[in-house]
Order: C-alpha cells, then structure tokens, then sequence
C-alpha cells in the first residue's frame, strides 16, 4: 500500500509515530512560513503541516499544490498546538508534520467545488459525476446504499434464501412500461428485451424448487421519468414458496425494522406496520401509497351537502361525485393571496375550484358561505371537528379528481405545517387492491399488478360476473408517500389462470404466445408461491433523506433518460447496423 493509515484513523495515541498517508488535497493554506494542507481520502481528513524548518524540499514542492492533487506524504504525527484543536474532526486532535511529499497526480481546476456542499446545477454534476462522487454527501450516500444492500443481503441469507442471477437478455415480461429491447445478430429481425423485473423468471425458480429465492436485481423500463423513477433501478426481487400473503408481508417487515436501526439514525414510526386497505387508503389520504406521518385525513361532506342549493355541489353529486375537505389547522388567517395559490394548485391539479372555510373567533368566512344553510354549514363543521383557527379546503368532483386533488393538497398542507417528520419512516402495508380495472382506450379489463396475481379467494366466485369488483391477495410496503415495494400472491394454478386471461380478453393463444413457458412451467408441479419487490433506490433515498434517487445511484441518467457523462444514448457505426440488420428511418 502506498499509505499505512487512513486519513480518518489517527488520534492522539498515536503522537510520536511516523506515518504515509496517501490521497486528495482537500484544500490548501499558505501562511509564508507554514503550509497546511488538507488531506482527504474516503475515510476522512487529516491536517498536513508543511514547515520548511522540518523538511525545506517538502515544503517547496507543497507551494505547488493545488486542490485534487493526489499526494503522498510522510510524516511524523503530532498533537496539535493548544487552542489549534478542531473538534468537529475525528482527526482533529492532531496533524501530520510532513517529512516527505510526493505528487502522485496532478488535477485541473474542478468544474466545481468538491470541498464544499454547495448547491451545483445538475447537469453539471452528471456530466462530471466522477468528481461529484467525490464530494461527502455522495460518499456518504453511495456507502448507505452499500450498507443496506450488505444488511439485506446477510438478513436474507440468514433466513434461507439463495441469491440467483436471472439473465438481462430475456423475452419481454410486461410491468406495465414499455421495453428497452436489444436486436439480435444472429436471429435477424429478433429482439431481446431486457427485463422490466425478474418477475417470471423467479416464478420459474418456485417451479424449479428453491422455495426462497432473492437477488439484488436490476430492472429497465422505457416510462416517464420523475424524482422517483429512472429506466434502469434496481430492485430487491424475492419470492417464496408454501406462502400466503401473511409470510411475505412478515419477512419483509422483520427485514425491514432490523435495517432501519442498523444502519440510519431515522426511526420507525409505527411497528408492527400498519395496515390499510386500498380502500381505505384512497378514502382517508386519496393514495394508495399515502404519508401516514401526519393524519388531516380527507373526510366525506357528500350526504351533508346532498340536497344543498349551491350549484356545484348539485351538479357534482348528481353527476355521481364527491364532496370531501381536509381540515388544515392554523391556518384560517390565510390572506387573499394564500388562498388564490392553493385556488390555483388544485386547478393545476385537475379540480375546477377550490371552496374554502376559515373558522375565525366568532365567524365563519367563505366565499359560499351565503349559499349554505345553518344546518348544512354546522353539518360541515361537526363532520370536520372544526376548531377556531382551522382552514377547511372542500373539493367537489368525481370520486377520482377528489382523491388526487385533495391527497396532493394534504401534502401540500402538511408540509407548510412541518407535519413530516424527516426523522420518522412511517412504513405501512396497503392490501386487497383490485385486481382488475378498466382500460378506457382497450376496452377491456386489465390486470393491475400482472395476470399471475392470484385473487381473494372469497372474491373468486366474481371473476365474470363483476370482474371490477374482484380484490387481488397483492400489497405494497409505502412510506412517507412513496411506493417503496408491491408483491402478491401468484396464481399457481391452471384453471384460475385460464379463467383470467379471459376475463382480461386474452385467448388462450395468445397467451401461449405471450406467457407459454411459465404455463408450461405450471403444467409440472408449481407449488403455492408469492413475493414481493423492494425498490432499493426508494428505500435508500427514503433512509438518506434525499428528495431524490439519483443522489443514491451511482451514475443516474437525466429526467430524459440521457447519461451525460457516458452521452449516452448514442449513435452506432453503420457496419454495427448492418451486422444488425437494421435500416433507420428517421
Ligand atoms: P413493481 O412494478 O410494483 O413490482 O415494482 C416494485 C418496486 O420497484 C420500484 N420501482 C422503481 N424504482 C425506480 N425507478 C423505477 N422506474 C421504478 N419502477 C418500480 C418501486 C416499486 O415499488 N415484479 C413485481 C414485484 C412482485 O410482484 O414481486 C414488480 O416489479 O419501489
Ligand atoms: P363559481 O360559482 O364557479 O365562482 O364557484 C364558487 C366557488 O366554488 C369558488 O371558490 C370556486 O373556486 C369553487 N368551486 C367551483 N367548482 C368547484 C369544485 N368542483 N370543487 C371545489 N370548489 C369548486
């Protein structure tokens, strides 16, 4: 090794022993007679003084140091000078008195600064992300990340699953995105596609009989980008065999409450999980992947308003909608202004307005106050246990404008009021989704998970009469407002299979052509199984803090799928098309 110690190991002990250290110039001082440079590598930094009374070469090579030059340097440690110390470093009792230096490597002057958490616009730090990887809070992410995959890795080996590799050039397994396909050479006209997740290839390791199957899989999909979601992510894939729901859930919330205190200072807001229907979820926060840190639950006013004469709530209930509000407390002295934003945010949102009621000392202010009776508007006040002080935000649409409206304008709400707690995870379990739902565009029930999702057994007997109506035995794991991982319950048998490729207007042919080898695969033996996906960039970036994934990847593509540092996408040779049998027509 070119250095005996790191630049975040030494300590008072350790005063009087001669020493290498090897890494980053940190930063640099120059005060005429002393040099001092700080000296950085992974594991932290370490003060250098350079006095050209203890070596005069050292100290002249160290007048042409620049930021990012890599040195080595050897030295004699020694405790620093009283009233020198610095106690916010590990290392900053002491400093090294360096008695030789050698430039390893030079370094131009970075594109921006490495040693100081300043805000970069991104685009920078993505075409340069080797030098932003530098940087401490993305050491510190990338290393959480490693941590975390490390923790899963041993809790799931302890508990008798074996890690297996399932291949990335596989034939397309819908999730639901498009494909990235890659074309074949030697099958002209054929393509790959790489996988939107492992998830048939694990059903295809039930039937082979490992029984507890994971690995740390990377997943590409060709979606539109958002702060959560990149084309390729790496999800944490597991499945089971002889499981019900209850075993996958268990597993997975035991993996987690064990992660969470091990490697992060966050803490868990409520265990065991608790566990809400999709029905319940979209009823109570609009989501079904809702931030339970906070309740402001969304709350029914429809049956008090029903016979209403305002015109809004008259044509919305008649026209099978909704009327539901949030009670947002401390917030009834909002001005005009205050109110026309939030009037706007729940236009951009989809809503067509937005009803307010501040509940002042004595009165009660809205702009429909005079369309309302007593009884209605005392109804309304009761239902949302109304307190002076409080604003009221009522939206009146069909159910699923309601839902997405007024669950945004309650994150909206809750973080004006700093009701999320960045400390706190507040994981949940949401269950019984439906199975299916309607394609307008398709004209046909689709599965909302996959086809292999198996249905409540009780809601079985509803597979063709009302397929709307039928629940699927699938959950997902959210925490604070984010779908962290989504699992179910497989069909393992033939005839239930059958039964809803044709519900979901598939014909047995096509779904030989689609699906053939996993229903072949079933035809010899699969046992009862089920799993679950983690998305490991969500969980990492929820345990980091970060308000997006690509400060948890390594090397993460733009909102337009781009790695800038790589350029790619990119073109290829014409002789690499032709090989390929491809003509582009742009
Ligand atoms: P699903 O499609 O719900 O399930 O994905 C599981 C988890 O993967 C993460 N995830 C993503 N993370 C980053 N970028 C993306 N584009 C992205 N898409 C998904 C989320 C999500 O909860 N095979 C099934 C799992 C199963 O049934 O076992 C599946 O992939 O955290
Ligand atoms: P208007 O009569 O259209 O001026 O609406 C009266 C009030 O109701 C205004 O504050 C609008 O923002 C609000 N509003 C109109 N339509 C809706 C709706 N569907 N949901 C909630 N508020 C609405």
């Amino acid at each position: 090794m070119l250095k005996t110690h790191t630049c975040g190991q030494l300590r008072l002990q350790d005063v009087g022993s001669t020493v290498t250290l090897a890494g980053w110039v940190h930063r640099r001082r120059d005060h005429g007679g002393l040099i001092f440079v700080d000296l950085r590598d992974r594991w932290g930094i370490t003060q250098v003084v350079f006095n050209p009374a203890v070596s005069h070469e050292a100290h002249q090579t160290a007048s042409q140091l620049r930021n990012e030059y890599v040195i080595q340097v050897r030295g004699q440690v020694s405790r620093r000078p009283e009233g020198m110390e610095n106690p916010k470093m590990a290392t900053g009792e002491i400093e090294l008195l360096a008695q030789e230096l050698v430039i390893l490597n030079e370094s131009k002057t970075p594109p921006f600064y490495i040693n100081e958490d300043v805000e970069v616009e991104e685009t920078l730090r993505l075409r340069y992300r080797y030098l932003d990887l530098r940087r401490e809070r993305m050491q510190r992410n990338i290393i959480l990340r490693h941590e975390t995959i490390r923790f899963i890795r041993n809790f799931l080996c302890d508990h008798g699953f074996v890690e297996i590799e399932t291949p990335i050039l596989i034939r397309s397994t819908p999730e639901g995105a498009r494909d990235y396909v890659v074309p074949s050479r030697l099958h002209p006209g054929k393509f790959y596609a790489l996988p939107q997740s492992p998830q048939q290839l694990k059903q295809l390791l039930m039937v082979a009989g490992f029984e507890r199957y994971f690995q740390i899989a990377r997943c590409f999909r060709d979606e539109d980008q958002r702060a959560d979601r990149q084309p390729e992510f790496t999800q944490l894939d597991l499945e089971m065999s002889f499981v019900e729901r209850e075993d996958v859930m268990q597993i997975t919330e035991d993996l987690f409450t064990a992660l969470v205190p091990a490697i992060s200072e966050k803490r868990i807001l409520h265990s065991p999980f608790p566990r809400l229907t999709y029905k319940e979820a979209m009823d109570k926060f609009g989501t079904d992947k809702p931030d339970i840190r906070f309740e402001m639950y969304l709350t029914d006013l429809t049956d008090i308003v029903r016979n209403s004469t305002f015109r809004v709530f008259q044509s919305v209930i008649q026209a099978g909608g909704q009327v539901k509000a949030i009670c947002a407390p401390g917030c009834a002295d909002y001005s005009r202004r205050q109110l026309d934003e939030l009037t706007s945010l729940a236009q951009e949102l989809g809503a067509k307005g937005l009803i307010w009621f501040a509940i002042r000392e004595g009165e009660v202010r809205s702009p429909i106050a005079k369309f309302l009776s007593e009884e209605e508007l005392q109804g309304i006040l009761t239902r949302m246990n109304a307190q002076v002080g409080d604003l009221i935000l009522v939206i009146a649409d069909a159910p699923s404008t309601v839902a997405e409206v007024l669950g945004e304008l309650r994150l909206e709400m809750g973080a004006r009021l700093g009701l999320k707690d960045d400390n706190v995870l507040g994981f949940a379990w949401i269950t019984d989704f439906p199975l299916l739902e309607w394609d307008e565009e398709a004209q046909r029930f689709t599965a909302v998970h996959h086809p292999f999702t198996a249905p409540l057994d009780e809601d079985l007997p509803l597979l063709e009469s009302k397929p709307e109506k039928v629940r699927a035995k699938a959950y997902d794991i959210v925490a604070n407002g984010y779908e962290v991982g989504g699992g179910s319950i497989r069909i393992h048998r033939r005839d239930i299979q059958s039964r809803l490729f044709r519900v979901i207007g598939l014909s047995e042919e096509e779904a030989r052509f689609q699906f053939g080898h996993l229903l072949e695969a079933f035809e010899y033996g699969a046992p009862p199984h089920g799993g679950i996906a983690p998305g490991i960039d969500r969980l990492v970036m929820l345990l980091a803090g970060e308000p997006n994934i690509r400060e948890v990847m390594a090397f993460p593509k733009t909102q337009s799928a781009v790695d800038l540092m790589l350029q790619a996408p990119a073109p290829i040779s014409e002789e690499q098309l032709r090989e390929l049998h491809i003509k582009l027509d742009l």
